[in-house]
């Protein structure tokens, strides 16, 4: 549990991430995403509860305990000056890595990231979908063993997000690092996460696999559209919709359930930067 004066941030959560798996995160602006981030990863201190990792009470203090944890936060926080290397450098001396083992972690995160071409540019000069991989780099340079990332492909055009959805399988995978993130885009989570958890006004109100969460409210949504408005209804199979759809005389859309309507129904807004904002 976790307030800021009178606003509770994060209450009375409690949930497990397994090793190995990628884990998304979702809920609307405001829900207590980044305050738990923050938590997990030692930069706030909880009012009440405790963080286990592999068991043991989490103590950020401990640099072997820092070490099994990557993180990057909603914003960016590069050192604009400094060139691509120096900030991976900078990053692997708070974490204990000298010399030659430095440097070829530093070379590997590098080339890992599709960046070694960069290394001697100023981290203020790359694009926004470089900084961003820059942060991951820099996250991985002394091998976590889960990396948290909030909002990844925040501000990414389409292909490069995608790029980055095949940078997080590869951490995932290749670096055999758990990966835990925070995403407003909700494809994302449907194509990347093998288990997606949501937060709504500081408290958790469901996980489950993408599957899961999407059969709950009915396989199958029609779309009905009245004027200017639009109605929703689910069902539990196509035969049903297609029954209700014959009832209607406006023009209707059938189509599969998508874990955005998921949302959408539990959270009751509408996401930004998903179709529809309101
Ligand atoms: N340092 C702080 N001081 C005061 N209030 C804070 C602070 N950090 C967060 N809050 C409040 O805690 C609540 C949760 O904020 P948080 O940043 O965790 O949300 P979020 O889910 O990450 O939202 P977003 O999707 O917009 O990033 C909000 O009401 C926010 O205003
Ligand atoms: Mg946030």
């Amino acid at each position: 549990m976790r307030s800021f004066g009178s606003t509770l941030a994060v209450d009375n959560v409690s949930f497990q991430v397994y090793r190995g798996e990628l884990f998304a995160f979702l809920g609307p602006n405001g829900a207590g995403k980044t305050t738990t981030i923050n938590l997990l990863t030692g930069l706030l201190h909880p009012d009440r509860g405790e963080i286990r990792y592999r068991g043991e009470r989490f103590n950020p203090d401990l640099l072997a305990v820092k070490q099994l944890i990557g993180v990057v936060p909603q914003h960016n926080n590069l050192d604009k000056e400094l060139s691509v290397a120096e900030n991976l450098r900078i990053h692997g001396i708070l974490f204990g890595l000298r010399g030659r083992q430095l440097e070829e972690r530093i070379r590997f995160c590098l080339e890992f990231a599709d960046l070694l071409e960069k290394s001697a540019t100023a981290a203020g000069k790359l694009s926004g979908g470089m900084k961003r991989k820059l942060v991951i780099a820099r996250a991985l340079l002394h091998q976590p063993k889960i990396l948290f990332l909030d909002e990844p492909t925040v501000g990414l055009d389409p292909h490069s997000r995608r790029r980055m959805w095949a940078f997080l399988r590869r951490i995932n995978v290749e670096q055999q690092c758990t990966v835990f993130l925070t995403t407003h885009y909700i494809e994302e989570a449907e194509s990347l996460a093998q288990r997606v958890m949501i937060m709504d006004n500081a408290k958790i109100i469901a996980a489950g696999s993408p599957d899961e969460l999407k059969s709950c409210g009915g396989d199958y949504v029609l779309d009905i559209y009245r004027g200017t408005d639009l109605d929703s209804e689910f069902f539990a199979d196509r035969d049903a919709a297609l029954r209700r759809l014959k009832q209607l005389d406006t023009v209707v859309r059938i189509r599969e359930t998508t874990l955005e309507d998921v949302f959408l129904q539990l959270t009751g807004k509408r996401i930004a930067g998903g179709k529809g904002d309101v």
